[in-house]
C-alpha cells in the first residue's frame, strides 16, 4: 500500500501524534501468529475477538493463523452496575458452546485489566477447558489485576492512544497507525 502516513490527527477537541505504525504493528502480528501457531496447532480453537476495538487487529491476526479454527465476537455491553466502583459488563453474542474447548480471547488492549478479568471468569465459568489472552497493547503501569496474559504485542505506557481498532468517543478507528494524544497533564 502506498502510504502517505497522516502525522498528527484532531479528533473531538485533542490532537494526537503518530506512536506507532503500521508496518511496526504488522511485525508484531506476525510475532504473535507465528507463536499462537507453533503453540496451538493441532488443537481445537475457539478465537473470541472482543468488539468494538479489537476487529482490525482480529483481522490481521487471523489471516495469518495457518490451523482450522473457529472465529467468533462478542462484545461487552455497558451496562452499569449498581456499585460506585465497579462497572458490569455482560457478555453479549456468545453462542458458542464452550464447554472442554480452548478459547483464546483476542482484545486490542489491556489497561487496567478489569475487562479482561471480568471477561475471563465468565468464560472459565462456560467451562472452557483453557481460556488464552491474545492482546495487541498492553499497559503495564495501569494494570490492576494479576492474570497472565498470554500473548503481548507491545507494551506502552500509560497514555491514551487511539486508531487500528481503538477509538476516542466513537472515532478514530479507521486509522491503520496507532496516535497517542499531545500535550497530555
Ligand atoms: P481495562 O478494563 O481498563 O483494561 O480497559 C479495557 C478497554 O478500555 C479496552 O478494551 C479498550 O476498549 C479501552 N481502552 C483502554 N485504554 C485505551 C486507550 O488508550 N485508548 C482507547 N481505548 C482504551
Ligand atoms: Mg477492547
Amino acid at each position: 500500500m502506498m502510504s502517505d502516513k497522516i502525522n498528527k490527527i484532531k479528533v473531538h477537541d485533542k490532537e494526537f501524534e503518530i506512536f506507532i505504525s503500521s508496518e511496526k504493528i504488522q511485525q508484531t502480528i506476525d510475532k504473535m501468529a507465528e507463536q499462537i501457531n507453533s503453540d496451538f496447532g493441532g488443537k481445537d480453537v475457539l478465537f473470541l475477538v472482543v468488539l468494538n476495538g479489537a476487529f482490525m487487529f482480529a483481522a490481521d491476526l487471523l489471516k495469518r493463523i495457518n490451523f482450522e479454527c473457529q472465529v467468533s465476537f462478542v462484545k461487552l455491553s455497558s451496562y452499569v452496575g449498581t456499585t460506585s466502583t465497579s462497572t458490569v459488563r455482560e457478555l453479549i453474542g456468545l453462542d458458542e458452546v464452550l464447554r472442554g474447548r480452548t478459547v483464546i480471547i483476542v482484545e486490542d488492549i489491556v489497561d487496567t485489566g478489569i475487562t479482561m478479568s471480568n471477561t475471563i471468569e465468565k468464560l472459565k465459568h462456560l467451562e472452557a477447558a483453557e481460556v488464552k489472552l491474545a492482546t495487541l497493547l498492553f499497559k503495564p503501569d495501569a494494570f490492576l489485576k494479576d492474570f497472565p496474559i498470554d500473548y503481548i504485542g507491545l507494551e506502552i505506557p500509560n497514555d491514551f492512544i487511539i486508531g487500528y481498532g481503538l477509538d476516542y468517543d466513537g472515532l478514530a478507528r479507521n486509522y491503520p497507525d496507532i496516535y497517542t494524544l499531545i500535550g497530555k497533564e
